[in-house]
């Protein structure tokens, strides 16, 4: 008895120590925390309670994530005495605002308080990844639960946003994502606390949204034919060939996922993306274009060349008319059907990449810039935008765009979402206008995130480093006009969920500090710790991830006529090992440490990172060829 009343008072004293040391693995960091001493563990007998009906989903929700793994039955009921406690404040706390939350865990148990439920939503999920990673596993895990417990350390922690927009939007134009999908989609960003979901819902690949007024929308724009293969590199569709690949969402499915948004503090902007990227619609509609063009929806076939410095043009149209009076029916029908849809203040008319070359061959359009007084054709997208504001404005929404509504003349009650890079952004917020920040050079989740000869080919690159490093308000700028940021996951290349998440996380919990936490409190090598443990719940909860930050970066650089290698790993604790001499390396390859000059001849480079001995992470193998490509990248 003696013995075992020692070996438990050694576990009890092992635990405490553990306790005091205990790394917290937050993400987003909060923003005030202190770690107490011992630790509260959950048993079958726990349980959580809230004060008020505006508590009890959250409530409801904890206690089943907490019963999954536990095996426990962890029932929510309202009263004060159970041991996790999830409260709305009686006084509102102004510190915390709509959306922070104060969370207290001592060895008795686990109060979450907020203003409002939204706040005790996002206690829950900061008390969730308090606790061991088992807790995210999808089944019960009895007797393999966690070595030292269901144990939450001692901490007090107050927290509240940086930004009040903090968004990730999904592309379902390119491939289209079940309604399972989209709420897959959106629980997991809750769990980051991000807020908005922008709904990429209508491009040249695909309309998503039933129109009711507008049914071939649907029946004809959600569908097109069959492909395999790198999108944009596809075939035409042949003569007679059904259009077979595609879906959308009915009105019904769409409240149904505004609601499970909602329920996680998510709001939803819909995108309809006009005048440009509207080929989809076109091959419905064919009068609403200059040529009464027989277009079909695209499957990823090349139709635009892009000229490098951002000009571009369409070999196919697919712009809509804005001298056509049809057009603004058109809309008028559509945008109707989504301000009844989505309680969102705010509509995403697009905007953006509008060719313009089909409406300056057009007789209407000549007349219309003749009409308006200007030899722009330009203006016209202006004039386009300018009509949509108010058609909006007489649904009671508010007119969101890509920075391309800048040109031609803004509407005055118009927001931007500044994408390419912060220029228009700041261009915006000196003019008064509230901004929305999704710069590609940050934000932008379909960019290759690894070494491109390992990652699917993708146009352009973006490192987890990169995104974390991102600071939303320019210097100069007022910040009250930057509302916050968002995270864009366009999908040519993405053909389903699990991909999808390869392709936003990790870059989405960085993204999530930028947002949320304070801006003295990021540090990228703080962040990159944690990030590894949450690879670990990813991995419990069988979640898709990419592991690209453990793959080496290496560019080059031209000293004279020597090209140089430069190599650094994304995360600390990597050594990197290389071979030039066409031999696969090992840990006892040379080590990198400083730039490299290549001798000349057909070498290629070939190296790998080692942590604690072992490899991670890809092999990059990379012929002189490839070097010499990416000098100065
Ligand atoms: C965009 O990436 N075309 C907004």
């Amino acid at each position: 008895m003696k013995k075992h009343f020692l070996h438990l008072l050694f576990l009890l004293a092992t635990a405490s120590l553990l306790a005091q040391n205990a790394t917290l693995n937050l993400i987003p960091q909060p923003v005030e925390i202190q770690q107490g001493t011992g630790t509260f563990a959950l048993t079958k007998s726990t349980t959580v309670g809230y004060n008020k009906p505006e508590a009890k989903a959250a409530a409801e929700m904890l206690a089943r994530h907490l019963s999954t793994p536990t095996g426990y039955v962890i029932l929510a009921k309202e009263g004060k005495s159970a041991s996790i406690n999830l409260s709305l404040k009686a006084t509102p706390y102004d510190k915390i605002g709509k959306e922070g939350y104060t969370l207290e865990a001592t060895t008795k148990g686990v109060n979450i308080s907020a203003n409002h439920a939204a706040g005790l939503f996002y206690g829950m999920q900061t008390l969730l990844q308090l606790l061991p990673k088992e807790i995210e596993s999808l089944s019960p895990l009895g007797g393999r639960g966690p070595g030292g417990g269901w144990a939450i350390p001692a901490v007090k922690i107050t927290d509240y946003p940086r930004f009040g927009w903090r968004g990730l939007m999904l592309d379902v134009s390119r491939h289209f994502f079940p309604k399972e999908d989209v709420k897959t989609y959106i629980d997991e960003m809750a769990r980051y606390k991000y807020n908005v979901l922008h709904w990429h819902l209508t491009d040249d690949n695909g309309w998503r949204l039933e129109i009711k007024s507008l049914p071939k929308l649907t029946e004809v724009g959600a569908w097109r034919v069959e492909r395999a293969g790198h999108f944009g590199d596809r075939e035409d569709p042949k003569p007679g060939e059904k259009a077979t690949y595609g879906g959308f969402y009915t009105h019904e499915d769409v409240r149904e996922i505004i609601q499970y948004a909602a329920e996680r503090n998510v709001t939803i902007v819909p995108e309809i993306d006009v005048p440009g990227h509207s080929m989809a619609a076109l091959a419905a509609y064919p009068e609403l274009s200059c040529t009464d063009a027989t277009v079909y929806v695209n499957p990823g076939t090349p139709f635009s060349d892009w000229w490098g410095n951002g000009t571009f043009s369409m070999k196919v149209e697919n712009t809509l008319n804005p001298s056509e009076e049809k057009v603004y029916e058109f809309l008028d029908k559509v945008f109707t059907e989504v301000a009844m849809l989505f309680p969102n203040p705010y509509i995403h008319v697009g905007g953006d990449e509008c060719y313009k070359g089909f409406w300056k061959n057009d007789p209407g359009c000549q007349a219309l810039m003749k009409k308006l007084g200007t030899h722009h054709v330009e203006d016209l997208q202006g004039y386009f935008m300018g009509r949509l504001d108010k058609m909006l404005a007489a649904k009671g929404k508010k007119l969101l765009g890509w920075d391309e509504i800048l040109e031609g003349g803004i509407s005055p009650g118009a927001t931007v979402m500044s994408w390419r890079g912060m220029k228009g952004g700041i261009e915006a917020a000196e003019m008064g206008h509230d901004v929305v920040m999704t710069p590609t050079t940050f934000a932008y989740l379909d960019y290759t995130q690894g070494d491109p000869t390992v990652d699917p080919r993708i146009y352009a690159r973006l490192r987890c480093k990169t995104s974390y490093n991102y600071e939303p308000v320019p210097d100069g700028v007022d910040a009250k006009h930057i509302l916050g940021g968002q995270g864009n996951l366009w999908t040519e290349q993405i053909p389903n969920m699990r991909y999808a998440f390869y392709m936003t996380y990790p870059r989405a919990w960085a993204l999530s500090e930028v947002y949320w936490s304070q801006k003295k409190d990021k540090n990228w090598d703080k962040f990159s710790q944690k990030m590894e443990a949450h690879f670990q719940r990813y991995d419990m909860a069988q979640k898709r991830y990419s592991k690209a930050v453990y793959d080496p970066i290496v560019t080059t650089k031209k000293d004279g006529d020597k090209l140089v290698l430069h190599m650094s790993p994304e995360v600390a604790g990597l050594d990197l090992y290389y071979t030039i001499d066409d031999v696969m390396p090992d840990n006892f390859s040379p080590k990198y440490t400083a730039p490299v000059a290549l001798p000349p001849g057909p070498i290629t480079l070939r190296v790998q990172a080692y942590r604690d001995g072992q490899p991670i992470g890809h092999l990059i193998t990379l012929t002189r060829g490839q070097l010499e490509a990416r000098v100065d990248w």
